[in-house]
């Protein structure tokens, strides 16, 4: 059943084509005159409308260009005595849906308003699916970004709490992650590197001793000389941060890099000896903090080196055991007047792009 206005001057035409339509079951309303029309469609909705051309004042034409021109995309079926070129052309032009010559014959006109009916059924379907699909975009956007969200915040508690794991093991190197991971974020910046490879870099290093936990805690804390076994055990621990972090679910980045923080520019380090063209950037930035904080860190068994000391090493061993481009840039920082390894503990700020 639809609600359908019906324009026609003439008072028969529009009982009898009310007839009609009632007889269909739809719903009718008329008006004699375009103006009574209009008033009509003030505050109405109709599903249909059947109007004839020439009438008396204003013609269909012209409720027809009205109703398109407040917005309204109502089907409209004209009906005209005289057909003309000109009456389809504006027809077409102002999208009628149909285009009736009277005398209607019922059949017909019937036919017509069905076949009408039913595309705009269609397009209305079409349309409630479209609201649909974008509410459910819209729902799934939100849930999507709700559980990243989730995910970066629980990460990030991931990351904190495996910073601090070790730290109860070995206390000796005490606060030796969080300085490596601030001084390795610097040497980043310094290297002119984007804000997500610093606090990635910085994040590394949080963690990058963590796999020290598979590491008996009297090997960690032997003040003397360790032996080859001893070595051997401690040299696990990059491995073991590696597995910790990818079973953890942080970034797989995160964990490679953690994974090669023991490699060497030429190859010799461990535990892969990875050349360095396959050691990543962040890897290469770490191998440099985490020399140079523990050079010029206090240690129970011998006093800190200077600054002086610690750029001598990475400066003779440069393009030996540590990348040429990192030692230059951890060099231009040591430098700097007063320079000291900053000690706060940084927010952890993991990117979204790595969920991405
Ligand atoms: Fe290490």
């Amino acid at each position: 059943m639809a609600k359908i206005l019906l324009v026609d001057d003439e008072r028969s035409i529009r009982k009898t084509l009310t007839l009609f339509l009632e007889i269909e079951n739809h719903k009718v309303e008329s008006a004699s005159n375009v103006e009574d029309a209009l008033a009509l469609l003030v505050n109405n909705t109709y599903d249909l409308i059947i109007s004839d051309v020439i009438m008396s004042g204003k013609s269909g034409l012209d409720l027809l260009k009205s109703v398109r021109d407040t917005g309204l995309d109502t089907p409209v079926i004209i009906m005209t005595g005289e057909p003309t070129v000109e009456t389809a052309v504006l027809g077409i032009q102002y999208q009628a849906s149909d285009y009736l010559s009277k005398p209607v014959e019922r059949h017909e006109f019937l036919r017509v308003i069905r076949r009408v009916l039913d595309v705009k059924q269609l397009v209305d379907d079409k349309k409630q699916l479209e609201i649909e699909n974008e509410q459910y975009q819209k729902n799934l956007e939100a849930l999507v970004e709700n559980r990243t969200a989730a995910l970066i915040e629980a990460s990030a508690g991931v990351v904190s709490l495996l910073a601090k794991v070790i730290e109860y093991r070995d206390p000796y190197t005490a606060g030796h992650q969080r300085r490596v991971g601030n001084l390795a974020a610097e040497i980043a910046l310094n290297m002119g590197l984007n804000t997500k490879q610093i606090e990635d870099v910085r994040i590394i290093g949080y963690v990058h001793d963590v796999g020290k936990i598979v590491v008996p805690s009297e090997i960690l804390s032997k003040p003397g000389r360790i032996s080859d076994v001893e070595m051997a055990l401690i040299k696990e621990h990059a491995q073991a941060g590696y597995e910790m972090l990818i079973e953890a679910g942080l970034p797989k980045e995160y964990a490679l890099a953690v994974g090669q923080h023991h490699e060497r520019y030429n190859g010799t380090g461990y535990p892969n000896k990875l050349s360095h063209k396959d050691v990543l950037l962040e890897s290469k930035i770490l191998v440099v903090a985490d020399v140079v904080e523990a050079m010029i860190s206090h240690r129970p068994y011998r006093p800190a080196r200077t600054l002086e000391t610690a750029m001598e090493e990475i400066e003779q061993n440069k393009g030996i055991l540590y990348d040429p481009d990192v030692v230059n840039a951890c060099i231009r920082l040591l430098k700097q007047k007063n320079y000291a390894v900053d000690d706060t503990a940084h927010k952890i700020q993991i990117t979204r792009e790595e969920y991405n």
